[in-house]
């Protein structure tokens, strides 16, 4: 693919930093308003924590209401233990949300039948409806979910190898814990299939991967640039990840 591939739709909004849960929670809260069962696709890591805390705060008093929202997850530890991406979204989202199991599609993690587990996943979220809003944050490879670089635009749910370099990002999470080789992500070919793609952005150090996501060649080598090809995508950055823009 080459640079001069015509743009698609990416609509960027950006905010002061203070100003980034606010901007990413009024695009939830539109699509929940258009639908109160919404299929959200949420990530882990620190990029949505803001979001996350606007939300809960907003349905906390009554502005938004999430109580038919339905979750699906982006990705997740292959073999997950104690260190695990459910168990993450629980503690910053899902519980205090009031979603509960019948309103969440896991991430498979268990190794055994994994391939299986992960077709069966795609095909739970079809009998959803497919996802209505896929939020995702930008890996510093330019990776989405753990479609690390590499990943084609027609991959499908499974699992990876993960870089270097993300487990050492991954390890902030969990200080002083091993973080698994592998994980399980959802492919990018359902990915670009989400009605409306929310790709969070913050933070100066992410200045250089957004400016090759939004303006550089569409190519696996930056998986997130794959984003320019799908119909409905909005970037919300704040000042900081916009500054090469
Ligand atoms: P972060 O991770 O939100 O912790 O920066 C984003 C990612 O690597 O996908």
């Amino acid at each position: 693919m080459s640079a001069a591939e015509p743009l698609a739709s990416p609509r960027l909004v950006v905010v002061p930093a203070a100003g980034f849960g606010a901007a990413a929670a009024d695009l939830v809260a539109q699509t929940l308003a258009a639908r109160g069962d919404a299929v959200l696709g949420l990530p882990t890591g620190n990029t949505p924590i803001p979001l996350y805390q606007e939300l809960l705060r907003r349905a906390a008093a009554g502005e938004a209401n999430l109580s038919r929202a339905r979750v699906a997850m982006l990705d997740e530890y292959l073999d997950a233990g104690t260190v695990s991406f459910r168990g993450w979204l629980e503690d910053h989202f899902l519980r205090a949300a009031g979603v509960g199991p019948e309103r969440l599609l896991a991430m498979p993690s268990r190794p055994e039948n994994i391939a299986a587990a992960c077709v069966h996943y795609e095909e739970q979220l079809a009998a959803w409806g497919g996802c209505d809003l896929q939020l995702l944050g930008l890996g510093h490879n330019g990776h989405i979910g753990f479609n690390e670089p590499g990943s084609e635009a027609d991959s499908r749910t499974r699992v990876v190898r993960l870089s270097e370099q993300t487990r050492r990002a991954n390890e902030e999470y969990w200080p002083g814990r091993e973080i698994p080789a592998r994980g399980v992500t959802t492919g990018l070919a359902l990915l670009l299939a989400a009605r409306r793609i929310l790709l969070l952005v913050r933070g100066e150090d992410k200045a250089a991967i957004l400016e090759r996501t939004l303006r550089g060649p569409i190519s696996s080598a930056v998986p997130a640039s794959f984003l320019r090809r799908a119909a409905d995508v909005w970037v919300v950055a704040d000042e900081a990840a916009a500054g090469r823009l």
